[in-house]
C-alpha cells in the first residue's frame, strides 16, 4: 500500500513539473512580443527648436553612419514638447517646433538560434509620415501618424551581428489643426513569430448572442502560412475570466491546414454559461487564449481581452447597453497629455480617466484620430464607453498639408488598421469615420467611408461629426448609422420628427471656454463678452459664435430624451486651438476649452457637469473666488453648481436668500451679491432635506507653500509619475488665488522632474523646467520615477520669503 502511495505521490510530482515546464514553456512564448522602446538614437534636421534649419545629410538610413554623437533617449518620445514656445510659431498648434524631421536609430542584435523565425517591427504611432529601414534596406512606410502599423523586417535581419534600424519621420508645416507632437510617441514592439502564425490583428471576437444565462462568443481567427510548404496546426482555445486561472469556457481544439502562403480564417463558436457581463458599472473581462501548435511544438500563444456585453443605438431611447438605456456623458479629448506632451505614458491617461470618471463622465470621443491602444485598455478596465475617430478630414483639406494629401492612397489601409486594431474592445461601442468633413453632402463619399468600417467590424454603427447647418436634412443621415450632431442643438428636435428611426447623438457640444480661477466683471449674458486680456471668464457664460455654455445642451438633451446623450468639447485643455485668441500674432498656446485644465486642475464647469451626471452624490460648488480686494461693496454675481434642487447663500452668516432650481435652469444664482471679504456659504437641499455645502474664504496674506501629492507611492519604473500640486497659502491654509509667484522645485532621490506647468493658456515658460509661476494660486509639478532605483523622493519648492514647502514620496 505504501508504495502505491509513493509511486502515485511521484507521478503527481512529475505531472506538476511538467506542468510547471510546460506553463513555463507557455509564458516563454508569450514574450514573442518585446518592448522595443529602450536605448534609440536621436537627433533633429530640417526645421529646428530655434527656428534656424540644419540639413538633413543623405545615407542616414545606412549602417556605416557615426551615430556615436547622436541623443540616446528611450521611447515613447515627443520632440515638439521640450520646446521652446515661439512667438513666431502657429498658435493653433501649440507655438511648439513639432514640425520638421527627425531620425531615430537604433543598434540590436538577433541570435542565431532564430534564423528561421519572421521578424516584425510594431509602431502604435509614429508622427509622423514614417520611413524605416534596417541595415540600409528600405523596410516600409506610414504617414498618417496616429495609425498603429506593422511593418516585417525578416528578410533583412543579420544574426549573430550588429542591426540597425534607422527611423525617419517628417512633420510638415500647417498639417494640424492642433499640437500633434512629433516623434516616436508611442510604444514600439519588436516580435518574433513562428513561419506560421496568427495574422496580424488576426483575432476579431464577437458576441452574438448575450444573455445572463447563456452567452455565445464567437472567435475568428486568421492564421498565416509564410512557408512554402502547407502546414498542419492545431489549434486551442481557451476562455477565462481576465486575470484568473479557472476556464470558464470549453476547450476548443481543431486540425487545421494552411496551404503555403496563404492566411486562412477559422470561426468558432464558444457558449459560456452565467457570463459575467461588461458594463460601466462592472467592468468584466474575459481572456481567448489562443495557442497554436505545429505536432508538439507550440509555436503561438496570444491573449485576447474582450467584454461581452450587447451595445445598441436606438431612435426613441438613446443607447442601450445590455438591455438598459444609458445616458452618454461624454467628452472629447484630443491625444495629448498636457504638461507631458504627446509621449505616451499610461499613468498620466489613467490619471485622466480618474478625474473623468469623478465627474460622472462615461464615455470618450478619440477626437479625431485613433487613440494610443493603451487608452482602449483603460476604457475597458474602467468601464468607459469609446466613440473611435478615423479622421479630420477626408479628401477636401482644412489645412494645406493634412490629411487630406494622404486620403486617396491610404484611407483604406488607416480605416482597416483603426478597425482591426480596436475591434475587440468591449468599450468600443460606435466609429466615426470623419469630424466636420468638407464632404457633408456627398452621400455616396460617407456610405463608402461606413463600408471600409462594416468590411472589417460589422458589429458597430459608424458615425460622422456633422456641423453642416444642411447636414442633418440633406440626405446625409441616410449614409451613417447613427447620426452626430455637432453644436446643433436647435436641430435635435425636428431630426427626431423627420427621422424617427434614425439614432442620433451629440457628437461635439458645448464648446464653453475659460480660464480657471479668472472671472470679469460686470458678468455679462453675451457669450462673445467675457475675454479679456488673452482669458475668459470662468463663470461659464462665454463660447465661441457657433458654440454655447453646458446649460444650454443640458435643455436640450432634457428636452429630446430620445438623443443618445452627448460629447463636451472638451474632457481636458489641450495643446493647441487657443479659441478665441488663436490668432498667430498673440501669446496664447493651449486651449480654454477643457472642463479641466491642461494640469489636470478641474475648472469651475467640473461641478456642473458632476451635479448632472452624478445627482446622488451630494455636491455644491460656489463661484467666482472670494478675493476681491478692489471689489468691496461692489456687485460680484455669485453662482452655484450642486446636485441638489434648492440652496441658501450666506456671506459672512447673513442670508442671501434661497432658491429653487427652475425646469431646465442648471445652475444657482446670486446676481446682485455686493462683495466683502469673509465667508461665502452655500447650504443646499434636495427634496427638502439638507443635501451638500461649500464655504469659500477670503484669504490672508500669502505665507507658504503647500505641496499635495496624489499618490505618496510610485513605481520604481522609470515611467510611474507623482502629479504634485503646489498652492500659496495663507497662515491658515487657504490658498490665495490672487498669487502669482514663481515657484522654484527641487527633487532629490530617486526621480526626476518630468514636467511642470500651470493653467495658464498664455505662459511660455518651458513645461520641461525647475520653476513654473502659479496661476491663481497653484501649480503642478509632475516627478517620473528612475528604472530600478528605490527610496525617498524628497521634493522642495520655494518662492522669496514664503515657508518652503516640503514633501517626500517613495519610489519602489
Ligand atoms: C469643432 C471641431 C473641433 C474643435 C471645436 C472647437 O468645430 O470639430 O475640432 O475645433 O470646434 O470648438
Amino acid at each position: 500500500m505504501k508504495k502505491i502511495i509513493l509511486v502515485y505521490c511521484f507521478i503527481i510530482i512529475l505531472f506538476q513539473i511538467a506542468q510547471a515546464l510546460k506553463m513555463k514553456k507557455e509564458t516563454q512564448k508569450e514574450e514573442s512580443r518585446i518592448s522595443f522602446n529602450t536605448e534609440w538614437l536621436f537627433e533633429r534636421f530640417g526645421s529646428m527648436p530655434d527656428g534656424s534649419i540644419k540639413t538633413e545629410p543623405s545615407g542616414l538610413e545606412g549602417t556605416g553612419i557615426d551615430d556615436k554623437s547622436w541623443r540616446k533617449l528611450d521611447l515613447p518620445h515627443d520632440w515638439g514638447i521640450e520646446g521652446p514656445f515661439r512667438m513666431d510659431l502657429q498658435s493653433t498648434s501649440g507655438k511648439l517646433p513639432w514640425a520638421g524631421i527627425g531620425w531615430y536609430r537604433k543598434h540590436f542584435t538577433v541570435s542565431q538560434n532564430d534564423k528561421g523565425k519572421c521578424f516584425f517591427i510594431d509602431f502604435d504611432g509614429a508622427m509622423s509620415h514614417a520611413k524605416i529601414w534596417l541595415n540600409g534596406q528600405y523596410v516600409g512606410e506610414w504617414p498618417y501618424g496616429y495609425s498603429s502599423f506593422r511593418l516585417e523586417m525578416t528578410p533583412y535581419i543579420r544574426f549573430d551581428k550588429e542591426n540597425v534600424i534607422a527611423v525617419r519621420l517628417d512633420n510638415p508645416p500647417n498639417s494640424s489643426r492642433w499640437y500633434p507632437g512629433g516623434g516616436i510617441y508611442r510604444n514600439v514592439w519588436l516580435v518574433k513569430t513562428d513561419p506560421v502564425h496568427l495574422a496580424h490583428w488576426g483575432v476579431f471576437v464577437t458576441t452574438p448572442a448575450v444573455s445572463k444565462e447563456k452567452s455565445i462568443v464567437r472567435i475568428k481567427t486568421d492564421i498565416e502560412n509564410q512557408s512554402k510548404l502547407s502546414a498542419e496546426v492545431t489549434v486551442d482555445i481557451e476562455i477565462r475570466e481576465s486575470g484568473k486561472k479557472e476556464i470558464a469556457a470549453s476547450l476548443v481544439k481543431f486540425n487545421i491546414s494552411i496551404p503555403a502562403d496563404s492566411i486562412q480564417l477559422y470561426e468558432t463558436d464558444i457558449e459560456i454559461l452565467s457570463p459575467k457581463l461588461w458594463s460601466i458599472e462592472n467592468p468584466n473581462l474575459y481572456c481567448a487564449r489562443i495557442m497554436l501548435r505545429q505536432k508538439d511544438r507550440i509555436i503561438e500563444m496570444s491573449k485576447t481581452i474582450f467584454g461581452i456585453r450587447k451595445a445598441e443605438f436606438t431612435a426613441d431611447n438613446g443607447f442601450i447597453l445590455n438591455g438598459k438605456r444609458v445616458n452618454i456623458q461624454g467628452v472629447c479629448n484630443h491625444h495629448d497629455l498636457g504638461l507631458l506632451g504627446t509621449a505616451l505614458n499610461i499613468k498620466a491617461l489613467e490619471r485622466q480617466i480618474r478625474i473623468l470618471k469623478e465627474m460622472g463622465c462615461n464615455a470618450i470621443r478619440t477626437s479625431h484620430n485613433p487613440p494610443a491602444p493603451e487608452l482602449l485598455d483603460l476604457c475597458d478596465k474602467m468601464g468607459l464607453l469609446v466613440l473611435d475617430e478615423a479622421f479630420d478630414c477626408w479628401k477636401k483639406e482644412k489645412m494645406p498639408n493634412d490629411y487630406s494629401t494622404l486620403f486617396e492612397q491610404w484611407h483604406k489601409k488607416d480605416v482597416r488598421a483603426l478597425v482591426r486594431r480596436d475591434r475587440n474592445h468591449p468599450c468600443v461601442v460606435i466609429w466615426s469615420s470623419g469630424n466636420e468633413v468638407w464632404e457633408q453632402n456627398d452621400i455616396d463619399l460617407s456610405r463608402y467611408m461606413r463600408s471600409l468600417f462594416l468590411a472589417d467590424d460589422s458589429t458597430r454603427p459608424v458615425t460622422v461629426g456633422c456641423n453642416g447647418e444642411e447636414t442633418a436634412f440633406n440626405g446625409f443621415q441616410s449614409s451613417v448609422d447613427v447620426y452626430g450632431f455637432n453644436y446643433k442643438t436647435y436641430q435635435y428636435k425636428k431630426f427626431h420628427e423627420l427621422y424617427p428611426s434614425k439614432p442620433y447623438v451629440g457628437t461635439e457640444t458645448a464648446s464653453c471656454v475659460s480660464s480657471i480661477g479668472e472671472y470679469f466683471f460686470p458678468v455679462s449674458e453675451d457669450k462673445s463678452k467675457g475675454f479679456f486680456n488673452y482669458h475668459v471668464s470662468s463663470y461659464d457664460l462665454y463660447a465661441p459664435p457657433w458654440a454655447y455654455p453646458p446649460d444650454v445642451e443640458f435643455e436640450a438633451q432634457d428636452r429630446n430624451p430620445s438623443i443618445a446623450g452627448e460629447f463636451v468639447w472638451t474632457g481636458f485643455d489641450y495643446l493647441g486651438e487657443p479659441t478665441p485668441f488663436g490668432d498667430d500674432s498673440l501669446p496664447s498656446r493651449s486651449s480654454y476649452f477643457g472642463i479641466v485644465d491642461l494640469c489636470g486642475f478641474k475648472k469651475d464647469r467640473f461641478y456642473i457637469y458632476q451635479a448632472r451626471w452624478k445627482p446622488d452624490l451630494p455636491t455644491a460648488h460656489i463661484l467666482p473666488h472670494w478675493n476681491w480686494p478692489e471689489r468691496v461693496g461692489l456687485v460680484t454675481p455669485v453662482h452655484v453648481y450642486t446636485s441638489g434642487d434648492e440652496a441658501e447663500l450666506f456671506l459672512n452668516g447673513r442670508s442671501l436668500g434661497r432658491k429653487t432650481k427652475e425646469q431646465f435652469k442648471y445652475r444657482l444664482r446670486w446676481d446682485d451679491v455686493k462683495y466683502v471679504p469673509g465667508e461665502l456659504k452655500v447650504v443646499t437641499y434636495k427634496n427638502g432635506k439638507k443635501w451638500a455645502e461649500d464655504v469659500i474664504k477670503t484669504s490672508g496674506e500669502k505665507f507658504k507653500i503647500n505641496l499635495g501629492a496624489e499618490t505618496k507611492i510610485i513605481k520604481a519604473d522609470g515611467c510611474d509619475l507623482a502629479f504634485i500640486t503646489a498652492k500659496i497659502v495663507d497662515k491658515n491654509g487657504v490658498m490665495v488665488p490672487i498669487a502669482d509667484n514663481l515657484v522654484q522645485f527641487t527633487v532629490n532621490g530617486p526621480g526626476v522632474i518630468a514636467a511642470v506647468g500651470n493653467g495658464d493658456p498664455t505662459n511660455h515658460r518651458s513645461f520641461q523646467s525647475e520653476r513654473y509661476e502659479v496661476f491663481h494660486g497653484q501649480c503642478m509639478l509632475i516627478v517620473r520615477s528612475i528604472k530600478g532605483k528605490q527610496g525617498t523622493i524628497q521634493i522642495t519648492a520655494k518662492s522669496g520669503e514664503l515657508e518652503s514647502g516640503t514633501l517626500k514620496i517613495v519610489s519602489n
